[in-house]
């Protein structure tokens, strides 16, 4: 099981919008995050109030960053739209657009993160992992919790706490939540898992609008 991807760094940071909102929030996550003595629960209580001042804005994410993608590696019709990346790969944002009664599978995300509602209604179901891993394709998940989001909601991950979910649009529109995670999300391989039948496998979700290695970027520009 692939744990700890390696991935290239990119010739630069990668900017997806033209947002003053989004590049002010980026500057304030680089000061806060600078600080490496601190532990991750002070970084993201720090981080949080900034986070929740970009999600209350209107206008700020463009409308195709807001749609569903009928071609979605993640099935569903889910939308994963990459807003930033660092040229290292140690964060990302994206907007996830789930449509109306699709659910995401169950999967982790192997980085901190602050997730936040934008718009829509979810239901978010967080598992923990019960099992010590040792079995290949095996895994024991319990329920942790099960709550019901709203726009402006905003939940953290601090793996194991938090980091696996499987998340659902309980709107009649879709719903489009924010991420700010600790890593290239939808490159690395994590896991995806079923807990009814107690497996678990790699995953590589990719994004819907950006490729995940250097030469198929060049590829993609040309
Ligand atoms: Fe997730």
């Amino acid at each position: 099981m692939t744990n700890d991807t390696i991935l290239e760094p990119l010739p630069e940071d990668q900017w997806f919008i033209e947002s003053q909102e989004l590049r002010s929030l980026i500057a304030t996550v680089r000061e806060i995050t600078a600080n490496a003595a601190e532990n991750r629960t002070q970084t993201l209580a720090k981080l949080e109030p900034y986070f929740q001042e970009l999600l209350a804005q209107e206008q700020w994410l463009p409308e195709k960053f807001a749609q569903v993608n009928p071609e979605s590696k993640m099935g569903g019709g889910i939308g994963q739209w990459l807003l930033y990346r660092a040229k290292d790969r140690s964060l990302s944002v994206f907007s996830l657009v789930i449509p109306p009664g699709s659910t995401t599978p169950v999967h982790d995300h192997l980085a901190w993160g602050l997730i936040g509602l934008y718009k829509g209604n979810q239901e978010e179901t967080v598992y923990r992992r019960v099992d010590n891993g040792s079995a290949e394709g095996h895994a024991q998940l319990q329920i942790t919790e099960v709550r019901s989001l709203q726009r402006g909601d905003i939940y953290r991950l601090l793996p194991p706490d938090g980091d696996i979910h499987a998340v659902k649009t309980t709107s009649e529109s879709e719903s489009v939540s924010i991420h700010l995670l600790g890593n290239d999300t939808g490159c690395i391989w994590r896991h995806q898992f079923i807990p009814e039948s107690h497996s678990v496998k790699s995953f590589r979700s990719g994004y819907s609008n950006a490729p995940c290695k250097e030469e198929e970027e060049k590829y993609a520009q040309v």
